[in-house]
């Protein structure tokens, strides 16, 4: 008699544990499958001069999905490197905001916003001044990511970050010299996304 009732015991808590293991197991699963469904709507926003940030943000895509925008001037900077830095100085004393050609198509439907911009005299372009003046990225997880010439981050992204207003912008930005692209899907899963 002792002994069926212990074996009961056992049988008894066997059974628990195997409800409360596959609830869980399946609660995971649950969590998972709905996370996979509704993946955030990904924009990856950035402007570039020679190349380097377009080759950036194009690796970014690869690694996440998610639609690119080319931020443009209506008035192209001079083909000279030399003549363009001088402009580029112009602009970024003055606090010129350049009109930019095009828009993001419901710039609503994202919730990460990937902004790209060289550094440009210690700070983000212009081009991108203007394009985070005219769009209302309120509440949104603004990624922001930058290639350099040496000088490094410097004022890039604390400014980026001054000029989103009310956005959430992340402080792991990618700053890289050139278009390195090398060490960017580490530095995406480190952001963790999803
Ligand atoms: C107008 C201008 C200003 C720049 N100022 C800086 C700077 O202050 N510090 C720096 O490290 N690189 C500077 N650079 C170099 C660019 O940041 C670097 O080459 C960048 O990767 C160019 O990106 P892009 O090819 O997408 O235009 C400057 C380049 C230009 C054209």
């Amino acid at each position: 008699m002792r002994v069926s009732l212990l074996n009961l015991i056992k049988k008894s808590l066997y059974i628990l544990t195997t409800i409360v293991f596959t609830t869980n197991n399946s609660l995971a699963q649950t969590n998972k499958e709905i996370k996979m469904e509704n993946p955030p709507k990904i924009l990856i926003a950035y402007y570039s001069w020679s190349g380097n940030t377009k080759e950036v943000a194009e690796a970014i895509q690869k690694e996440v999905g998610g639609d690119l925008f080319r931020i443009e001037t209506e008035q192209t900077y001079p083909e000279e490197y030399k003549a363009t830095t001088a402009q580029a100085k112009r602009e970024i004393n003055e606090g010129f905001l350049p009109t930019l050609k095009g828009k993001v198509n419901n710039i609503a439907q994202y919730e990460i916003i990937f902004i790209g911009s060289p550094n440009w005299w210690g700070t983000i372009a212009p081009a991108v001044s203007s394009f985070l003046a005219e769009n209302n990225l309120k509440g949104k997880k603004v990624i922001p990511f930058i290639t350099h010439g040496g000088g490094g981050e410097q004022n890039t992204i604390t400014d980026l970050a001054l000029q989103c207003i009310d956005c959430n912008v992340s402080k792991e930005g990618w700053v890289g010299y050139g278009s390195r692209t090398f060490g960017i899907s580490g530095w995406i899963k480190d952001l963790e996304l999803k």
